[in-house]
């Protein structure tokens, strides 16, 4: 494939271009803001000095960069994987509307592991229906968004199960912390946790070119993860978002 990668001058762009020189995938540019000609790379400062089609796009800029990343895309009917967080209502909006003829995924953590805590809330909430959730993150100090989409995806997911179950957020920022999400189901005197955390951002970027070529071979349509398409759960990850916490 030939991908354009989207916010590659910051943490996850760097990440995502090491991944993508052992992956056999080409970079056809990439586009940051701070684009000076100093890369060692093809990389514009944004979206509309590029005047041809890539196979896909990796995006890991920043929510700000929406409006024209949607543009390029539509323009060029490229395929999107968007790992950005901390989007607007506004911004899914618009996202939505695009998906209508290219296929989008939209996911605000490609570690696997992640996949599969969702899997395990799900049991431990089948097994705890009356508990309340306790949610930590967190991650390095110049993360922007809070709290972090995961967290925001996560009490979504419990809320579709159980509706009116106690949720709390907690988020910290330090240091270089790559992003880890705790899990807390408290029931009683009795607590069941559940604690994912990664080590390297290579871990999210080798999956997220995987879900590229996995997305170039889809319909249009908006997907949150691998296989799965966005359905009515979106509108509860929208509550959760509105309500920030
Ligand atoms: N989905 C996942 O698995 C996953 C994993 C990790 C991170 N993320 C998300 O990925 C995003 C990037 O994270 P990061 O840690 O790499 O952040 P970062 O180090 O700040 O990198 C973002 C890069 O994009 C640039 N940028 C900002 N606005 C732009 C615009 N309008 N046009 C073009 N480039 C722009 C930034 O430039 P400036 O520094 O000048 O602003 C920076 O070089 C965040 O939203 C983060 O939450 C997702």
């Amino acid at each position: 494939m030939d991908l354009i990668v989207s916010g590659c001058k910051g943490k996850m762009g760097a990440a995502v271009l090491e991944a993508l020189r052992e992956s056999g995938h080409k970079l056809l540019s990439g586009v940051d803001i701070k684009a000076d000609g100093t890369e060692g790379f093809p990389c514009v400062g944004g979206f509309s000095a590029l005047h041809s089609a890539a196979d896909c796009i990796l995006d890991f800029s920043d929510r700000s960069q929406t409006e024209e990343l949607l543009a390029y895309a539509s323009a060029f009917r490229v395929p999107l994987v968007i790992g950005t967080t901390g989007q607007t209502e506004e911004d899914v909006a618009a996202i939505r509307r695009a998906s209508m003829r290219l296929p989008i995924l939209l996911c605000s953590n490609f570690a696997r592991g992640l996949t599969l805590l969702r899997r395990m809330a799900e049991t431990a909430l089948a097994a705890l229906p009356h508990c309340s959730v306790i949610i930590s993150e967190t991650h390095h100090i110049s993360k922007r968004d809070l709290p972090s989409g995961t967290a925001k995806y996560l009490a979504s997911d419990i809320r579709k199960l159980v509706p009116d179950v106690p949720i709390s957020i907690r988020s910290e920022r330090t240091g270089d912390e790559k992003g880890s999400h705790t899990v807390r189901f408290v029931h009683g005197a009795e607590m069941l946790e559940i604690r994912h955390s990664v080590g390297s951002r290579s871990v999210y970027a080798r999956e997220a070119i995987e879900a590229a070529a996995w997305l170039v071979a889809c319909q249009p349509g908006l997907y949150t993860e691998k296989g799965v398409a966005a359905d009515a759960d979106w509108d509860l990850w929208l509550r959760e978002s509105r309500q920030g916490r």
